[in-house]
């Protein structure tokens, strides 16, 4: 399995061979300061990202209904302007952060990710977006934080999907501190270089590549720094069928499905699935934040 991290990798750029640094130069590049895109490759292949189509019509967005197509039809009622992230808990600076500061003082770069969701089908998608460390960073994260947990906007008026109970509304979401703090994690704020739909989780969104896509919760309110495992929506909802980790492993499957392959999206009726990479093809980069983790079971 080859990885490939690259500084400048684009759509456009055809030979992600000249753009290779090794492990040691990204090293040497984060400590300097320099911005980074992570992209692990699927074997020797370049990433070949879905359209913008398919990208913005296709969306799980329960607040706007359960229907692939209700978020694009539904989520235009949504505003995100102004937009502000409250971050408490234990942080050395609590307080409502306004979306506009924050993107003041962030370094927004793209990145092309896989995305995995865990009813099995797959995108690959050019993010724009800034490390969620460089968020937290501004807040100032206390030594006995352990935890991040995110909400989402609960606006019913405006999120028609919010008038149905069968989730306890806000969304929530968790991470361990080591997992927020990863630079493969990040937060997106667009989507091939224009500004994030909202569908896809204006104006400010979590990605996670390695993980589920429930993990990356959209349009963000709220982010808590905890000492204790915050509970997901999922998990809540359906604790025998979701984790709290939900790391993306082809061993372990779904109680009603495989997890072994998935559809890529945009392929067609007949495209043949393709094999489920253990965490989604970041494994060389986040395996070590699981030593120890008895990945065969179910998280
Ligand atoms: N965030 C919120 N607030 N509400 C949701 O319903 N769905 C999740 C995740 N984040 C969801 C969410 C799921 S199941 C997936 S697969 C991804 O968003 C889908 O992201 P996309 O529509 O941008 O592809």
């Amino acid at each position: 399995m080859a990885y490939r991290w690259t500084n400048t990798l684009t759509r456009a750029d055809a030979t992600p061979e000249a753009l290779f640094l090794n492990r040691r130069q990204l090293m040497a590049g984060a400590a300097a300061g320099i911005a980074l895109a992570g992209t692990g490759a699927r074997s020797e292949e370049a990433l070949e990202p879905n359209s913008w189509e398919d990208i913005t019509q296709y969306n799980n967005f329960y607040e706007f209904g359960t229907g692939k197509s209700d978020p694009a039809s539904y989520a235009s009622a949504l505003t995100t302007e102004p937009w502000s992230i409250e971050i408490d808990g234990l942080v050395e600076r609590p307080g409502t952060y306004d979306f506009k500061d924050i993107m003041a003082e962030m370094n927004v770069e793209e990145r092309i990710y896989r995305f995995r969701c865990v009813e099995a089908w797959s995108m690959v998608i050019p993010w724009n977006g800034f490390e969620l460390a460089d968020l937290l960073a501004m807040a100032g994260v206390q030594a006995q934080a352990k935890y991040v947990r995110f909400e989402t906007l609960y606006r019913p008026e405006e999120m028609r999907g919010q008038s149905s109970r069968f989730i306890d509304w806000p969304y929530v979401e968790g991470l361990r501190l080591d997992e927020a703090l990863h630079p493969l994690t990040i937060m997106a704020t667009g989507i091939y270089g224009r500004t994030i739909p909202n569908q896809n989780g204006a104006p400010i969104r979590l990605v996670v590549p390695w993980k589920y896509g429930f993990k990356s919760i959209k349009s963000i309110v709220k982010i808590t720094l905890t000492e204790e495992e915050p509970v997901n929506t999922w998990q809540q909802l359906q604790p025998s069928e979701y984790g709290f980790y939900a790391n993306v492993n082809p061993e372990v499957d779904h109680p009603r499905w495989s997890q072994a392959t998935e559809r890529k999206i945009g392929g067609g009726l007949f495209s043949p699935r393709i094999p489920t990479l253990m965490f989604n093809g970041y494994e060389e980069e986040v395996a070590s934040l699981y030593e120890g983790m008895d990945l065969t079971r179910f998280y």
